[in-house]
């Protein structure tokens, strides 16, 4: 039997960086038609009722119905050690990160962790995530399995280094490239599962490293690839010392085969003429991490500039160096740090990041990540009125911009009234 959810409903027609505003679709008295797992419908709610007497419905009143959030670049195996005092890059890496890490070499640990994540994740209306797992392959297994468990959508890669990491958390090029290749091959398109080749940055791999994964990308070049570019000043001017022969940061990457339409790139702060050049003649998609670039003192990323330009753009919570689960917070970062640098993003555009923008980064837009006719039925319905302060303000709105930007900027897990995934609500207080 179909499921019809009532509400306000919000959808995405184009691209609001382009076209502005008027690339969304609200629907004040909106619904969505889903069955089998997908949207089928979306439109009015009097049109949608009349013409399927026979589904079950779902009032979700006032709330506003959108697509679930899209995580592009996390780190599941950092979420016990978010929101730790101090340091800058290099130092929280040391100090906090590779001592965590480390304790996946238990694979009980690495369930645990794993379990709480997507807990977290689903609590704050996150419906997919790419994440980066650790060196050890268990780690990758016990991400799949959480995920495959909950019926998400969800990319994750064995965390590649050989190098600039401590023993105990180092792999080679030769295990790299074998304990990836047999990863992808057992989770690669299994259920809704992606494997993603993840070399963690240049500073910790080798040559041979990079290049062993370069030659594993150009024998699968459906999946997708990810790492690191140009986050800290401090970062860049080591890559510099470790690869004296390359131009900059990303041709380290090109010089490896690891710069490609399907590359996915943290954080990209830091860029010259060249690198975004090159970025945008590859098709590749970066992706945003505000909380992680406040949080760790990064940098002010270029939004307006590298969208202008027609770069493909992503959101990510980058957790745990991001200091939140919570892409409503993170889309909060967002404007903010666009503020800095002169720009107020939209809230279309804050959305459209935190849904279109990132599914299209992991090439996924064809699935999830808008609310439309056959795509997968991974929705968030969000109270728009979860608070005091909230409600306070949002109770003077006049269009839907105004009452969901208060949401934006101060909501969290309490906004998420539901999460459907795959076409099923989930078990939660507000279903
Ligand atoms: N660069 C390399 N590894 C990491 C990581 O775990 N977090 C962040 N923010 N940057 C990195
Ligand atoms: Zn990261």
């Amino acid at each position: 039997m179909p499921d019809l959810l009532l509400g306000q409903t919000l959808s995405f027609s184009g691209d609001p960086f382009a076209q502005g505003p008027e690339a969304a679709r609200h629907e004040r008295h909106g619904a969505v038609l889903v069955d089998g797992g997908r949207v089928t419908e979306v439109g009015p709610a009097a049109r949608l009722r009349a013409a399927h007497p026979q589904a079950r419905v779902h009032d979700y009143g006032p709330a506003l119905i959108c697509a679930g959030f899209i995580d592009a670049h996390v780190h599941y195996p950092q979420t016990a050690i978010i929101a730790s005092w101090g340091k800058r890059l290099i130092d929280w890496l040391n100090t906090y990160t590779f001592p965590e890490e480390m304790r996946f070499a238990d694979p009980a640990h690495a369930r645990t962790i794993a379990a709480r994540y997507f807990d977290l994740a689903l609590a704050h209306g996150t419906t997919t995530a790419c994440s980066f797992a650790t060196i050890h392959p268990a780690s990758v297994d016990a991400f799949f399995a959480e995920a495959q468990a909950r019926g998400l959508r969800a990319l994750a890669g064995k965390t590649c280094m050989d190098r600039n990491a401590p023993p105990g958390l180092r792999d080679t090029a030769q295990t790299a490239y074998d304990d990836s290749a047999a990863l992808l091959a057992r989770w690669h398109g299994v259920d809704r599962l992606s494997y993603v080749i993840t070399p963690r940055f240049a500073p910790t791999s080798s040559p041979g490293q990079l290049e062993a994964l370069g030659a594993l990308w150009a024998a699968h070049p459906d999946c997708l690839m990810q790492t690191h570019l140009s986050e800290q000043t401090e970062e860049i001017a080591w890559v510099r010392d470790l690869f004296p022969e390359a131009r900059d940061y990303l041709d380290v990457y090109e010089r490896f085969g690891l710069l490609g339409a399907r590359g996915v790139y943290g954080h990209a702060i830091h860029l010259t003429d060249r690198e975004r050049a090159r970025l945008l003649e590859a098709g590749a998609g970066l992706v945003h991490c505000p909380t992680s670039n406040a949080f760790i003192g990064s940098g002010l990323f270029d939004m307006d500039g590298l969208r202008a330009a027609g770069q493909v753009v992503g959101l990510a919570t980058d957790t745990g160096g991001g200091s939140s689960f919570s892409m409503l917070r993170t889309m909060a970062a967002a404007y903010e740090l666009a503020q800095l640098r002169g720009r107020a993003l939209h809230p279309a555009e804050l959305m459209w990041l935190a849904t279109c923008g990132s599914a299209r980064a992991l090439h996924l837009d064809d699935r999830v990540g808008n609310l439309a006719p056959g795509m997968e039925a991974d929705l968030v319905v969000l109270d728009l009125a979860s608070t005091p302060a909230i409600a306070q303000a949002a109770a003077r709105a006049e269009t839907i911009w105004e009452a969901l930007f208060p949401t934006i900027m101060m909501g969290d897990d309490r906004a998420i009234g539901a999460v459907w995934v795959h076409g099923r609500p989930r078990a939660g207080p507000a279903q």
